[in-house]
Order: C-alpha cells, then structure tokens, then sequence
C-alpha cells in the first residue's frame, strides 16, 4: 500500500497522456495554443504502461486518463487497451472534451471503462464557439448521447465563469431532469497557460449554489461519495444530480488520495506546487523496476498535507499560470 507521512492512502493515478488539445478554452489555454511538447519529450505509450503496471503492484487501484484531450493522441485506443489489462487495475476512467470520443464509446465499454466525466461548459452553440474557440458543440452532444446509449456513467464538468457562462447553470441542471448523469460546476482556477492575468473569483460555490437553489428551493444534499471532489444535491424527481467543486477556494488536501504524472513525465504529488520527480528520465537512464518503486515510496511519503495552503501563503494561488493541459486537472 502507498501511504505518505500524514497517513494518506495514494491509490489513484491521473496520468495525462498529452498536452495538446483540439479546442482552446480561454480558462486553459490562449486562442495559439500553448508551447506543445515534442515527440521526444513525451513518455512513450510503452513506458506509460511499464510505470502504470509498477504502481499497480503498488497500491494504485485507479487511473483516470486526462490531457490535454487524450483522444488527440495517436494510438490512443490501443494504448488505452493494453492499460485496461494491467493486473490490480480497478477503476479505469477518462476526462474527455468530446470532440472525438463518440465513435469510441462500444470499445470502451467494451474494455471496461463505466464511467466518463465530459467537459462541457454550455448548450449553447454561440457561447462554446466563445468559451472553445471552435464549433464543435455538435460533436460533444454526440458523445454525450453515445455514453448515455452505452450505459456509461456520465459526470459533465462545467466551469463557471463570471460574463461567460453564469446563464448556462440552470439549462445544464435542468438536463439532469431526465437525463441520469451528474452535472458539476467547478470554480474557475488560474491555470489558463498565462493567456491575461486571471482574475480574482467571482462565481465561488456558495453563489453557484444559491443561483440554483433560486429556482429549485427544494434541493437537498446528498451523502458525499468518498474522496469526492464534488458537494452533491438532488432536485426531487430529476433523474440525475448536481455537483459543485470548490477547486479555487476550498482544499480537498485532508483526504487527498491522489498523484500525478504529466506527459513529460513528471511526478506531482498535488495539483499545486511542481515536479518532484520525473520518470521519464529515470526509465530512460535504465532504472530498474525496484529503482522506480523506490523513488515513487519516497515521493509519495514526501507528499504536502496542504499544498493548496502552501501555494496560497506561499505565492498566492492566482499566480499560478501554467496551463491545465500540461497538469491533467
Ligand atoms: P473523480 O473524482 O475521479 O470523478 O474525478 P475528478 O472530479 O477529480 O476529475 P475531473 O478530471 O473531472 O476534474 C474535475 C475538476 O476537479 C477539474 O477542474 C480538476 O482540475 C479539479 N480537480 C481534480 N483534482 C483536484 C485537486 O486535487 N485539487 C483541486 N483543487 N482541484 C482538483
Ligand atoms: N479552472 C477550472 N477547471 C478547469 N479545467 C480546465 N481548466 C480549468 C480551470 N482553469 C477543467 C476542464 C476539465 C477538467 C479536467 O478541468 O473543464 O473538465
Ligand atoms: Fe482542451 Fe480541456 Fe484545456 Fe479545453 S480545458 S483547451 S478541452 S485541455
């Protein structure tokens, strides 16, 4: 088992397979693009699967596949395969734009991943060309219909933003009337990869809260889900739940049971703060699997009881500029 000094148990791995994305969300990247890696730079599908089966054997029961958007990649589908054979594998999940995930949706399921959280931050063509930058509102729906067909468990993130999308809130909620699905609202962070200087918050939990309790007063809480980083509701009657995530001004650091690699290869023990390892490197030098379960037992140990405090007092969290896409979320 993966425990670090404050007793924290590390069982699930976000591995973001790539930094290049096919939309441009302005919270995560400017309209350009941002610095993408080179080839050579990023880990190869098989050393990806070489650290994944290593953790494995170590105590990690869950990894969830993030970017950048992870269908961008070439072979994707294949390496994605093979993960989903790796021995102590549990939970195999994936955060996706949509864009090009429709036609794939039998094959995961076929492969065994139940459940598929789908970034989508408005139903509104005009306003996802805004927020995207591109017009692919049509393509998303698509593989929201196709996981809904499938019988794959559907989270929707959406990231409210303040003169963006603050009118989207109640058409998104109202799609868990007959939809089974949990749509969450997550607080703007500033990991925007450095496009303008993020602003203060404007739209925390407690105002996304009261703009739905507005119109559903009799929303209640639900119980929730362990190391969730959503405080859950239902609306009476509806189908499927809301979430909200306080990701700027709250910290899931007390029962964080997560780590990180990012496509170059880098370790983050918390979503703040950087690298402490990179094993990319250290397979490339010829580390040997012993070598690597040690350099991860000591990094995870290392692990920040707060690093969201740490950067807070520290620099200030509206400092950080990287973008997402190169961090996975
Ligand atoms: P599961 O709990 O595995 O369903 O996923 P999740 O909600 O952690 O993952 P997802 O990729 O859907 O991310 C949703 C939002 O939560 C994104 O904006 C992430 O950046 C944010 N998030 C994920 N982990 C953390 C974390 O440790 N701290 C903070 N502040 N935000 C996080
Ligand atoms: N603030 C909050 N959430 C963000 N995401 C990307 N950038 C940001 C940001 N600056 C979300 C995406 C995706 C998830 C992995 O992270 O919408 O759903
Ligand atoms: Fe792409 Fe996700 Fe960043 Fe949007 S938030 S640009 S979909 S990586």
């Amino acid at each position: 088992m993966l425990k670090d000094r404050h007793g924290r148990t590390i069982n699930y791995l976000r591995l973001a397979v790539t930094d290049r994305c096919n939309l441009r969300c302005f919270y995560c990247m400017p309209e350009e693009g941002i610095d993408w890696l080179g080839r050579e730079e990023l880990m190869s599908y098989e050393e990806m699967l070489r650290l994944c089966s290593v953790f494995l054997k170590m105590g990690i029961e869950k990894i969830r596949i993030t970017g950048g958007e992870p269908f961008v990649r070439k072979g994707f589908m294949p390496f994605l395969t093979k993960l989903s054979r790796l021995d102590g594998l549990q939970q195999l999940t994936i955060t996706t734009n949509g864009v090009l995930t429709a036609p794939f949706v039998p094959e995961l399921k076929r492969i065994g991943v139940r459940s598929v959280n789908l970034s989508l931050d408005t139903l509104d063509r005009n306003r996802f060309f805004a927020i995207t930058r591109r017009d692919e509102l049509p393509n998303v729906l698509e593989t929201l219909e196709q996981l809904l067909q499938h019988d794959v468990d559907v989270k929707l993130n959406a990231v409210v933003m303040e003169g963006k999308n603050t009118d989207d809130i109640l058409p998104l909620v109202e799609l868990t009337k007959e939809l089974p699905i949990s749509v969450r609202f997550i607080e703007e962070m500033p990991f925007n990869g450095g496009d303008a200087a993020p602003k203060l918050l404007s739209w925390d939990h407690v105002q996304i809260l009261d703009s739905i309790k507005a119109k559903y007063p009799n929303l209640y809480k639900l119980p929730d889900p362990a190391f969730s980083t959503s405080f859950n509701y239902q609306i009476p009657g509806h189908k499927g739940n809301v979430g909200i995530i306080a990701a700027y001004t709250r910290s899931f650091c007390g029962t964080c049971n997560r780590i990180r690699l990012t496509p170059l290869g880098d370790l983050k023990t918390c979503l703040y703060g950087g690298s402490v390892l990179n094993f990319k490197d250290l397979m490339r030098a010829g580390a040997s699997e012993e070598e690597i379960q040690a350099a991860l037992y000591k990094a995870v140990s290392m692990k920040d009881l707060n690093g969201w405090e740490a950067e807070k007092n520290n620099s200030g969290l509206a400092s950080l500029s990287a973008s997402m896409a190169t961090i996975g979320g």
